[in-house]
Order: structure tokens, then C-alpha cells, then sequence
């Protein structure tokens, strides 16, 4: 039973390791989608076009004032977001599981899952609000936020080992 017990922590930190880096990834991909002028390239929310997966119907992305590899830069990091969210969801439960005696690992997971739904709300309303620049800037910030607190979580997790 002990050996058990300390055998999950060795895996919970590869858990918190791979969602630092997929959280990572959509702010590069978040980066990159505002780079190349494509935040408004799915013009609604929470859909893209009316649907979920717009390339399954060439004449939206025909029809688009959008390249399609802009539509596919939004497309992508709001996927990976939600991929992102999942694994933040699962970080934090693990957290708890794994580090019942580690409070820096339950609640710095703890504080990345609160944030998230600011996050998503302010993912929205970044093109609802046609990327009203303190929208645009505050989702950054929250992003950096998050990130920061998985960072802390994944390297305490890493050094208790
Ligand atoms: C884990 C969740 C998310 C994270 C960590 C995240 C992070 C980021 C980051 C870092 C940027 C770049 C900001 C900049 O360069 O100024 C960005 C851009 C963007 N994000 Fe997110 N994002 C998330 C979820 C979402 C969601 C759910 C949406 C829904 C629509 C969204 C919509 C956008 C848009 C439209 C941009 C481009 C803004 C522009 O053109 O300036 N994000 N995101």
C-alpha cells in the first residue's frame, strides 16, 4: 500500500509537467493567432461560423475575408484551450490526491483551475468585443497568471519527488 502511494506522485508531476507545456503551447499559439491578424478570424463565439469545425464545410472558408490559415490559428488555439482545460481540471484533482501534504502543490493547482473560467469568459469576450484592447491585455495577463501557478505546482512537484 505505501509503495503505491509514493509511486503516484512520481507520475502526478509528468501529469503537471505535460499540462504546463499544452497550456504553453496555446499561449504561443494565442501569440501567434494575434500576430497574424487572425483574432476576429472566427468571427463568433463559441462557435466558428455557426459550427464547430468550419473546414469540414469549404465554402465557409472560401466565403471568409480570412485566410484559412488564420481561421485555423484561432481555431486551434481555442481547441487547445479547451484540451488545456481539461488537463488543468485533471492537474488540480491529482493535486489533491497525490500532495494531500504539500499545500504549495493543492493550491497552486487549485488557483490555475479558478482562473480558468475568467480565462474562457475573457477568450469570448476577446471576439464579442472585437479585441477591445483591455480585454486583449487582460486575457495575457490571466494567461501568465495560469501559467505561473502550474509552473509552481510542476516544480514542487518535480523537487518533492
Ligand atoms: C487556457 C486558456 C487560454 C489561454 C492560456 C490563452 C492565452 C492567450 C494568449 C497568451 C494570447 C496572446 C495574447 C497577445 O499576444 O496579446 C491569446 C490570444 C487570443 N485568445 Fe486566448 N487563451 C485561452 C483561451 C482562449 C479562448 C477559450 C478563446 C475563445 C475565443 C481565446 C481567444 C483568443 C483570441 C481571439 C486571441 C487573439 C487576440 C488578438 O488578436 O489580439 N483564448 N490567448
Amino acid at each position: 500500500m505505501r509503495t503505491t502511494i509514493s509511486q503516484i506522485p512520481v507520475e502526478y508531476r509528468h501529469i503537471a509537467g505535460f499540462t504546463l507545456l499544452v497550456t504553453y503551447i496555446v499561449m504561443l499559439l494565442g501569440a501567434y493567432t494575434s500576430a497574424i491578424g487572425a483574432g476576429l478570424s472566427c468571427p463568433d463565439w463559441p462557435t466558428c461560423y455557426g459550427t464547430w469545425v468550419p473546414f469540414l464545410q469549404p465554402e465557409i472558408i472560401a466565403n471568409s475575408p480570412y485566410s484559412a490559415l488564420q481561421i485555423f490559428a484561432e481555431w486551434a488555439h481555442r481547441g487547445l484551450a479547451m484540451t488545456a482545460g481539461v488537463l488543468i481540471v485533471g492537474t488540480t484533482l491529482g493535486a489533491w490526491v497525490t500532495h494531500r501534504n504539500t499545500p504549495i502543490v493543492k493550491w497552486s493547482a487549485t488557483a490555475a483551475l479558478a482562473l480558468l473560467p475568467l480565462q474562457v469568459i475573457l477568450g469570448g469576450l476577446t471576439v464579442t468585443e472585437d479585441l477591445q484592447p483591455i480585454i486583449v491585455t487582460t486575457h495575457l495577463g490571466v494567461a501568465i497568471l495560469i501559467l505561473l501557478c502550474l509552473l509552481t505546482t510542476c516544480l514542487v512537484a518535480y523537487l518533492r519527488r
